[in-house]
């Protein structure tokens, strides 16, 4: 497969997984309105209709679970476009629930897609970007990759395990001209809330889970950032000629992140005795 030489390409060209809603369809939306192109990925991309009839995007329906459809829809991608500048791993959705509660088979599968689909993504659009020597990978991460409280430690875990993933992959990929930046939202208003799995209930977690559950339920509208002005802070740091590794989006995810950070340098300083003690 041959790429387009980008000084022949005026504007980026996007692969955005989870198009079609919230985040994603914002950010699809602001390259569009930019003269951008954009490759748009979904399960299921008929809520694009109406924008599918701009040239410079791509509907392709892709389960970002089937590695084989991720292949295509990238290859796709390249086809019409010529090349990817920046890749946003954004599908995603959230489970909730107390860790014993969630059952084998939903902690297995929100692994499926906040995980392994982005490692089906980044398999499939890393030797494009490569053979570039360009290119800006965004991976959609959460106030919850890092830190959590009652409820979320499935979707935390999964988050987590990304910004791990992601700090070793720009690392790998810098010197190859690649850039990476974990995108941390706090509670935005999409319809994330609505496609939430819920784990089976035990009373034991109600003065813990289901309070968390009844607080979120309870936030008023004010508590949510806005989609559209996520997409804007993502698509600052991708005008940038030093985005950060870690994106933090929202006072709230800021000051939350602050405060698991802090709490996590405390215990570091706390057991430096026991850590040395081991020490050789
Ligand atoms: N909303 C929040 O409060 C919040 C906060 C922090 C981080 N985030 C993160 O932001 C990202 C986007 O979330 P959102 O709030 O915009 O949610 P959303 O409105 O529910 O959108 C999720 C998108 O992901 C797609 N998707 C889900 N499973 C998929 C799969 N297996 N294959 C391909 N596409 C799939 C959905 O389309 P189809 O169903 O058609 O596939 C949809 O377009 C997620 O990674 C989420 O964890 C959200």
């Amino acid at each position: 497969m041959t790429y387009t030489n980008s000084s022949t390409i005026p504007r980026r060209t996007w692969l955005i997984t989870g198009a079609t809603s919230g985040i994603g369809r914002q950010l699809t939306q602001q390259a569009l309105d930019a003269g951008e192109s954009v490759a748009a990925l979904a399960r299921d991309t008929r809520p694009l209709v109406g924008v599918d009839d701009n040239p410079r995007l791509l509907a392709i329906d892709t389960d970002v679970r089937d590695a084989a459809s991720v292949q295509a829809a990238v290859e796709g991608a390249v086809t019409r476009f010529g090349r990817i500048d920046v890749v946003a791993n954004n599908a995603g959705y959230g489970l909730f629930g107390a860790v014993e509660e969630a059952t084998d088979a939903q902690a297995r599968a929100i692994f499926d897609t906040n995980v392994f689909g982005v490692l089906n993504v980044l398999r499939a659009t890393l030797p494009v970007l490569r053979a570039q020597g360009a290119g800006h990978i965004l991976q959609g991460s959460s106030v919850y990759g890092q830190s959590a409280h009652p409820g979320v430690g499935l979707l935390a875990a999964t988050k987590y395990a990304l910004e791990g993933l992601s700090d070793a992959l720009a690392a790998e990929v810098g010197p190859l001209g690649i850039k990476v930046t974990l995108v941390q939202p706090g509670l935005t208003a999409t319809a994330f809330l609505d496609n939430l799995e819920f784990a089976p209930t035990d009373e034991d977690y109600d003065d813990t889970v289901r309070k968390v559950l009844n607080t979120i339920s309870a936030l008023p509208p004010q508590s949510f950032s806005d989609a559209a002005r996520i997409a804007a802070g993502i698509r600052l740091a991708v005008q940038s000629d030093h985005p950060p590794l870690r994106l933090a989006l929202g006072t709230v995810s800021a000051t939350d992140m602050r405060g698991a950070l802090q709490g996590r340098l405390a215990d570091l300083d706390s057991w430096t005795e026991a850590a040395s003690a081991v020490d050789a």
